[in-house]
């Protein structure tokens, strides 16, 4: 099938190549120039592990290509897959929906025929319908424009498998819709795979993704909540989450204690549902998300004071060294980062960081740019006084304490996302903390 995919960040340049990996015809589109220019030459602008091949591949084998031109889109294809962000509003919690409007407002008085636009992006609850009302008034004599949302369930650093190998499929159709048969064509391959297609109506498929990604932001924050118990009851959060994670019902994945959520969804995507909620009249109901968000922020400051505690309160002057920027492994992605956020507040306090990523370098320079930025793993390491495992990259997980301790000027680390073995570092003569967990 031909098709469009309208916004190419992380979510929509992964979903064009991986439709056109599955044989479709694809155009991906997006204002921003500098990023079509070198998608058009098989770059991807954003660090996400195996999507360079299959872009490549597709862009070699002619079935996707890349315009900054909307026109291109509405003339090659009937189906226009809504990739565009959006992100929290300044100053408030609700999403700021200008780009999916805007998109609407150019793409729909281009059209001629009948068009189906699958929505991706993660909106408010209400908005397909805003949306199919503004495209009702725009759409030329003649065209028809159905709206129908198609949630997005990606995850960053496993977006080419999430795409091509989804747990769920998931669309919400209005009454009378005409248009699953098209989405059924377009999955068709992953459909005879047997994954779960689900049709609701739009409502419901706009809250499944938020209901989804605050499931998951809750999870991290009640084992993180925990955390905090077990530190002051002298008890170890690995070991709990272990044992709990047993449980089928409970489930282990999600529950890593340590520096919490960040990235361009869950901390956005929460509060976005707590003001749509406000809105409709139903705080009440979401009001423990705001507990949630505050669970995960305290994770930060946390990491602060144990770095503050290894130097007797004060860190100004004290070297220390942050490994990781990006708001999780495999990413490079510095969006709300917890690192960041945490190598930001040392260096306020007075400490001298350095700041080191194997992917995040250049975007964490652009957010903050007053850091150091150590060139190698070793050169970041070198005379530290403190080391704070931030982002749980392998590169991290895989260090030789006593390699590590040759390196460094003072012993100390902060494990702040429990992925090193505090045995072996204490053994090495390490003073080694970790969240949640109570090295005697
Ligand atoms: C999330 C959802 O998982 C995905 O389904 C949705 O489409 C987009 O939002 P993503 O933002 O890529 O995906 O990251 P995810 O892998 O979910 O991790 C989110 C954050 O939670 C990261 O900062 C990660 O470090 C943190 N995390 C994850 C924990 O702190 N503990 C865990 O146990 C798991």
């Amino acid at each position: 099938m031909r098709m469009s995919v309208i916004g190419t960040g992380y979510l929509g340049a992964t979903h064009a190549a991986c439709m056109a990996e599955l044989g479709h015809e694809v155009i991906g589109v997006d204002v921003d120039e500098s990023k079509i220019a070198l998608l058009s030459d098989g770059k991807v602008p954003f660090y996400e592990p195996g999507l360079p091949e299959i872009l490549e591949r597709n862009l070699t084998e002619g079935r996707l290509r890349f315009s900054t031109d909307y026109r291109e889109a509405a003339e090659y294809a009937n189906v226009h897959f809504l990739g565009v962000g959006t992100p929290q509003q300044r100053g408030s919690y609700a999403a700021d929906l200008t780009y999916v409007r805007d998109t609407i407002a150019t793409l729909v008085p281009l059209l001629k025929g009948d068009h189906l636009i699958l929505g991706k992006s993660t909106v408010p609850v209400g908005t397909a319908a805003e949306l199919q009302d503004l495209a009702d008034l725009l759409a030329p004599e003649g065209t028809t424009v159905e709206i129908a949302w198609n949630p997005e369930f990606l995850r960053e650093s496993h977006g080419v498998d999430d795409t091509i190998h989804p747990d769920r499929i998931v669309v919400g159709l209005r009454d009378g819709s005409p248009a699953e048969p098209t989405v059924r064509e377009i999955y068709a391959s992953q459909l005879a795979e047997g994954i779960p297609f689900l049709v609701t109506d739009r409502q419901t498929a706009e809250l499944v993704k938020v209901s989804a990604n605050s499931f998951l932001a809750t999870k991290i924050s009640f084992i993180n909540a925990v955390a905090e118990l077990c530190e002051a009851s002298g008890a170890d959060v690995v070991a709990l989450a272990d044992a709990i994670g047993h449980d089928d019902r409970i489930g282990r994945k999600f529950l890593g204690a340590g520096l919490g959520f960040g990235g361009g969804c869950l901390p956005k995507d929460i509060r976005a549902f707590m003001a749509r909620a406000g809105e409709l009249g139903a705080d009440q109901a979401l009001s423990f998300l705001r507990e949630v968000d505050t669970i995960n922020m305290r994770q930060r400051d946390r990491v602060v004071q144990f770095a503050k505690d290894t130097f007797g309160g004060s860190l100004l002057g004290h070297r220390v060294t942050v490994l990781g920027a990006a708001f999780k492994a495999n990413s490079d992605d510095v969006r709300d980062s917890p690192a960041l956020n945490v190598a930001g507040q040392l260096s306020l306090s007075g400490a001298a960081v350095s700041v080191f990523d194997p992917q995040a370098m250049a975007n964490a320079r652009k957010v903050f740019p007053t850091l150091t930025y150590a060139d190698s793993l070793t050169d970041a390491l070198s005379g530290a006084e403190l080391v704070i495992l931030a982002t749980e990259w392998q590169e991290f997980r895989d260090m030789d304490p006593q390699e590590v301790g040759k390196v460094v000027d003072k012993p100390n680390i902060i494990d702040a996302r429990n992925v090193l073995d505090p045995v072996q570092w204490r053994d090495a003569g390490w003073n080694i903390r970790a969240m949640g967990r109570t090295l005697s």
